[in-house]
């Protein structure tokens, strides 16, 4: 009898190739990334992210791992990259005004910001525009964005897919920021395909970013714009630190607590429960459900995260009470999902930032 541990969906597919087609699937397992100079990795850099895949690209603060804001598998391809345990809500990288005016609402101090600083190393975040496109896991499921507008051949590359590139620093998580494309190599080198040099960052640092609150702005991370050179713009001292339950998305135990209790690991469904499901095997009385969505019948994932914030929200506007959650395993994006669900899943009263 074979004893050999059950191959995973993505290597049975190879266990029953013929040799030669394993070997060629092996060299794509393990790839490494191509390096392309800025003037020669646009057309490529173009067709990965129109194909839903990720690149990383040099900005003027760090480099950053890009993927279409508008393409949720794109995004979570992000996640995945750089192993993050959680969903923080990402960067959307605009070309222009036009765009950024289309993803968000600005009020007057964050436009006068942005006429000062963009393209530049600032970051606003301002309230989502209804029906912009940018897939929610851009954002975690918030109703703002972060936006900026990179200076080079991010903004070149942006203008040229028309659409914004979601992209936080090219490092795997708990690293520091890359500022080469060597560095980027060396960390992620055999999880993506292409790493565009440019070479060193010219800031080093990440982006500065600020959030309107009323006729004050917030200085929610010192980077690459000092403080003093945006309250110089704006006539007045920015405000420094969190507001609790705000300005630090992620960190809160209870965040993202849909109306509907939350109950995971569930084995069966119970009167008046909707079901978030996940492969094809379902909970017990799931035919109970008042409403019933499955992140990913194929037990992928990658899928599973890109549907997770806009599932929970349709399954939420049921109007059950509970929303009985399926086993999620905890591999790959399967550590961040359950992690999100847990925060869903919290005591409601339970606004303590998590360690
Ligand atoms: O310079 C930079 O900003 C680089 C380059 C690649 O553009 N990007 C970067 O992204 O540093 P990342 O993902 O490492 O940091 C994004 C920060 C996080 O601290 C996140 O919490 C915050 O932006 N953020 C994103 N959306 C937010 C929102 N809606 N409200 C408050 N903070 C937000
Ligand atoms: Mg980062």
């Amino acid at each position: 009898m074979d004893k050999s541990p059950r191959p995973s969906p993505a290597n049975s597919r190879l266990a029953q190739q013929p040799t030669s087609y394993y070997a060629a699937s092996i060299c794509e397992v393990t790839r490494v990334a191509e390096i392309l100079a800025v003037g020669e990795a646009l057309e490529r850099a173009l067709a990965l992210l129109q194909g839903g895949d990720v690149v990383a690209i040099p900005t003027e603060t760090v480099y950053g791992l890009a993927g279409d804001a508008t393409n949720g598998i794109g995004v979570a391809r992000i996640f995945e990259a750089k192993g993050r345990p959680r969903f923080n809500p990402l960067i959307a990288h605009v070309a222009d005004m036009a765009m950024a005016e289309r993803i968000a609402v600005f009020d007057p101090l964050s436009r006068k910001l942005a006429q000062a600083f963009w393209p530049g190393p600032l970051t606003l975040v301002l309230p989502q525009r209804p029906g912009n496109g940018i897939h929610p896991l851009v954002t975690a499921g918030l109703d703002t964005i972060a936006l900026r507008m990179p200076r080079g051949f991010g903004g070149d590359l942006i203008a040229k897919l028309g659409r914004p590139l979601a992209a936080p620093s090219a490092n795997s998580s708990g690293k520091i920021s890359a500022t080469t494309a060597q560095a980027v190599m060396a960390d992620l080198g055999d999880s993506i395909r292409l790493v565009v040099d440019g070479g060193a960052t010219p800031v080093g640092l990440e982006s500065t970013i600020v959030k309107a609150e009323g006729e004050r702005l917030r200085l929610l991370r010192p980077g690459g714009v000092a403080a003093e050179d945006i309250e110089a713009v704006v006539g007045a001292e920015l405000l420094r630190g969190h507001k609790a339950g705000i300005e630090a998305p992620g960190m809160l135990a209870s965040h993202y607590a849909p109306g509907a209790a939350v109950r995971l690991n569930a084995g069966n469904v119970e009167e008046g429960e909707a079901l978030l499901a996940f492969g094809d095997r379902r909970a017990e009385g799931w035919r109970r459900a008042v409403a019933s969505l499955n992140l990913s019948v194929s037990g992928d994932l990658r899928e599973a995260a890109s549907n997770l914030f806009a599932y929970m929200q349709e399954l939420d506007r049921s109007g059950a009470r509970t929303i009985a959650v399926e086993t999620i395993p905890f591999d790959g994006l399967g550590e961040a999902i359950n992690d999100r669900l847990s925060r869903a899943a919290a005591p409601r009263d339970n606004i303590q930032p998590t360690p």
